[in-house]
């Protein structure tokens, strides 16, 4: 029998919010339903499924899911048979209510059920609903198929863990992503090496909480700074990073292997929430402030050039001006590269959704003056690269006629414009100029 042409395949549309293991997710998602006959389009309009994969971080995101469903309504009145799935952690959240509150859904999947995708698109082809949002004990990646084989940009997210035990007040992750779990040594090697074949240069191991990684290895466990040091082995692969990281679980091995490991990258996202030792307490972060900036100092002792980022949250219950100020101060010490920052949002669940709220517009305002700093910061860095030489991994043709775009090892955008930059090289770059989100640069030979 011939081969699928393209024209007898399925297409399949994903939208993906949310964090970057929701990028992974929903690639491994498409290649599982490659298995059952899907290829992927960029557009709903002329989709055989939709699927939304799903943050439930904050309010607003849910609210964008349901809105964003709605709109599908024309699409599926003129297509009788198109599916509409909703997957990631709003589907494990809410299950069989967003059926409810949405019956054009044909199929909720959890981040924990997703391998089981193909069975419950075959399930609606019968015209029955299908949810799934259990936690089961099989691991998920192994079930999913092995990884296409085909060529591929030359950065890969790869997920190496998921869940989380740390229960910080204000967050649904550990209840929608569950308990802390790390996948075994062999197996994301074998993976990083797949990819690495096909054409990466460059992996960011994802995780809740990446840097609380513990992989089975040999009978026993192994640190995320051991798994980084076996990636350094493999040929072909010139780049690591990870992302995200819990100050309490920064252990000594991995900040050393920011000062020894040569395909570690400089540039470490190191969440902290707030300045503020009440807030922090009452946070359940289990740090505090001073504890933060004295794993901030080792770090820079490691790597002194490394590039710091940060999560911040204003406005979170009892915040007062003095803790809001207490935040802006550590901003000013730490020096952020890039950060992201939110106005508390109230999850129900949380311990933190019964206490009072700070005014909005007070918090909007908070947010708006946190904002300013970290711009400011972040374009002191970025402006500071000016004259200085970078190595850039080129990713993709840029916005003008003969340019190339990459980034360097701090995350930088760069781009030049010179045909000997090609996709998946990294060459030596000297940065000219330095633009609104990114840096020109020309290519050097030493
Ligand atoms: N409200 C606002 N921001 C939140 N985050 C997590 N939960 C909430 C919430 N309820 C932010 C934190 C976290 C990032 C991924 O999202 O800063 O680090
Ligand atoms: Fe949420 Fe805190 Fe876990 Fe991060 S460490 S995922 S903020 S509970």
């Amino acid at each position: 029998m011939a081969d699928n042409t393209t024209a007898d395949k399925k297409k399949l549309f994903i939208k993906t919010y949310g964090c970057q293991m929701n990028v992974y997710d929903s690639e491994r998602m498409a290649e599982a339903m490659g298995g059952a006959g899907y290829e992927t389009t960029d557009t709903p309009d002329d989709a055989d499924m939709i699927l939304l994969n799903t943050c439930h971080i904050r309010e607003k995101a849910a609210e964008k899911v349901y809105s964003e469903l709605g709109r599908f309504k024309g699409l599926k009145a003129d297509n009788p048979d198109l599916k509409i799935g909703v997957a990631g952690c709003v589907a494990q959240a809410e299950g069989k209510e967003i059926m409810r509150r949405q019956p054009l859904v044909d199929l909720v999947v959890g981040p924990q059920a997703y391998h089981r995708l193909p069975e419950m698109e075959a399930k609606t082809q019968q015209g029955v609903k299908a949810l799934d949002t259990d936690f089961p004990e099989e691991d998920k990646f192994e079930k999913l198929k092995g990884r296409s084989k085909a060529k591929r940009a030359p950065t890969a997210f790869l997920t190496v863990q998921e869940g989380c035990d740390k229960f910080c007040a204000f967050c649904v992750v550990p209840y929608t992503r569950g308990a802390e779990v790390s996948r075994p040594v062999d197996r994301v090697l074998t993976e990083a090496r797949d990819l690495v074949e096909r054409g990466v240069r460059e992996i960011t191991l994802l995780g809740q909480n990446v840097n609380a990684y513990h992989g089975a290895h040999n009978g026993g466990d192994m640190t995320l700074a051991g798994l980084i040091w076996e990636l350094n082995k493999v040929d072909g692969l010139e780049r690591i990073r990870f992302t995200t990281s819990h100050p309490n679980d920064m252990m000594d091995d991995l900040i050393e292997a920011h000062g020894s490991c040569d395909k570690l990258m400089p540039y470490l996202h190191l969440p902290v929430q707030s300045g503020s030792n009440k807030i922090l307490k009452r946070m359940n972060r289990n740090h505090d402030r001073e504890s933060y900036i004295k794993l901030i100092e080792r770090i820079r002792a490691a790597r002194p050039d490394i590039l710091l980022s940060g999560d911040f949250i204003v406005g979170f219950p009892e915040e007062t001006e003095q803790d809001f100020q207490d935040t802006m101060d550590l901003i000013e010490e730490v020096k952020y590269g890039q950060a992201f920052s939110f106005k508390y949002s109230t999850r129900p669940g949380t311990p933190a959704a019964e206490r009072p709220l700070v005014y909005d517009a007070e918090a909007s305002e908070r947010l708006y003056r946190l904002q300013a700093l970290i711009a400011q910061q972040q374009r002191a860095i970025q402006d500071s690269m000016v004259g200085r030489n970078v190595n850039v991994l080129f990713e993709k043709p840029g916005r003008l006629e003969g340019q190339m775009v990459g980034k360097s090892e701090y995350l930088h955008a760069v781009h030049v414009a010179d045909a000997n930059a090609k996709i998946g090289e990294i060459k030596r770059v000297r940065i000219v100029e330095s633009e609104r989100n990114s840096l020109g640069g020309v290519l050097v030979s030493d």
